[in-house]
């Protein structure tokens, strides 16, 4: 990876500020139907709480975008594990039109049985939803795990080198919860106009400092294709990486 685009924010209620300005300034550019892919992990919660506030709300044009998810655990929408349930608690269930809220399908067989489903959803919105140049989203959001994973593609995973395929279904996680996940993959989430990765707090200074180094990580590797990448952090996660 080259040097990343860092923003450092003073704390994670900042963090959450900059992410909300971001999104919206993402959607206005766009007069169409927009595709904005969430991200598990509780990093994101304050800013998806920071949506749901009347002066976010208000800003946001709903009823034209789209909301995807990056990975989810392959649990049941209403089980406290489902970064998808989490979504719907913050800010979707409250704010979204039911049709434009886009879950991966976890009431079927088996998480490749899952991915391939989403797969087909993701290749038909963009066939069909997106005008023939726009890229597949206009915002991914990602956290980072202790282990450098990102979405639930995790070190020296097949997963985390697939080219072919969109999603695909990981039997088991290499961090807590050991549950079985369904994620995208790093081709799918590099088509985008911005990618946002969000890591907050001092236990997430040691991840990035060898995300930043360049070493053979999936956060490393995670860039857009077609826009910005854009690293979001706050003091007590930032390595001494010199200016930003
Ligand atoms: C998941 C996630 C995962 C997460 C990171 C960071 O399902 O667990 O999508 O990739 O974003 O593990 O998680 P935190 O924000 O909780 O640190």
């Amino acid at each position: 990876m080259g040097r990343p685009h860092v923003i450092v924010e003073a704390d994670t209620a900042a963090l959450a500020g900059r992410a909300a300005q971001r999104l919206v300034a993402r959607v206005t550019e766009n007069n169409g139907l927009c595709a904005i892919c969430l991200t598990g992990g509780s990093t994101p919660k304050r800013l998806y709480e920071l949506l749901a506030t009347p002066e976010w709300r208000a800003r946001l044009p709903w009823e034209r975008i789209h909301w995807f998810i990056g990975d989810d655990r392959f649990v049941p929408e209403n089980d406290p594990l489902s970064n998808i349930g989490m979504a719907r608690l913050a800010f979707l269930d409250a704010c979204a039109p039911p049709e434009t809220i886009h879950p991966i399908p976890t009431d079927t067989a088996s998480p490749d049985e899952a991915a391939r489903l989403y797969e087909a959803t993701l290749r038909d919105f963009q066939a069909h939803a997106r005008t023939s140049d726009a890229p597949l989203f206009d915002l991914v959001l990602l956290g980072v795990g202790p282990d450098g994973h990102i979405a639930s593609l995790f070190p020296g995973y097949p997963a985390a080198t697939e080219t072919q395929r969109w999603v695909v279904g990981v039997p088991k996680a290499n961090v807590a919860p050991f549950v079985p996940r369904v994620s995208l993959t790093l081709p799918c989430l590099a088509q985008c106009r911005e990618m946002l990765l969000m890591a907050s707090g001092a236990e997430k200074r040691a991840i990035l400092t060898r995300v930043f180094a360049g070493e053979d990580l999936p956060a490393a590797h995670a860039s857009s294709k077609r826009g910005d990448t854009i690293w979001l952090i706050d003091k007590a996660a930032a390595p001494d990486i010199g200016e930003a």
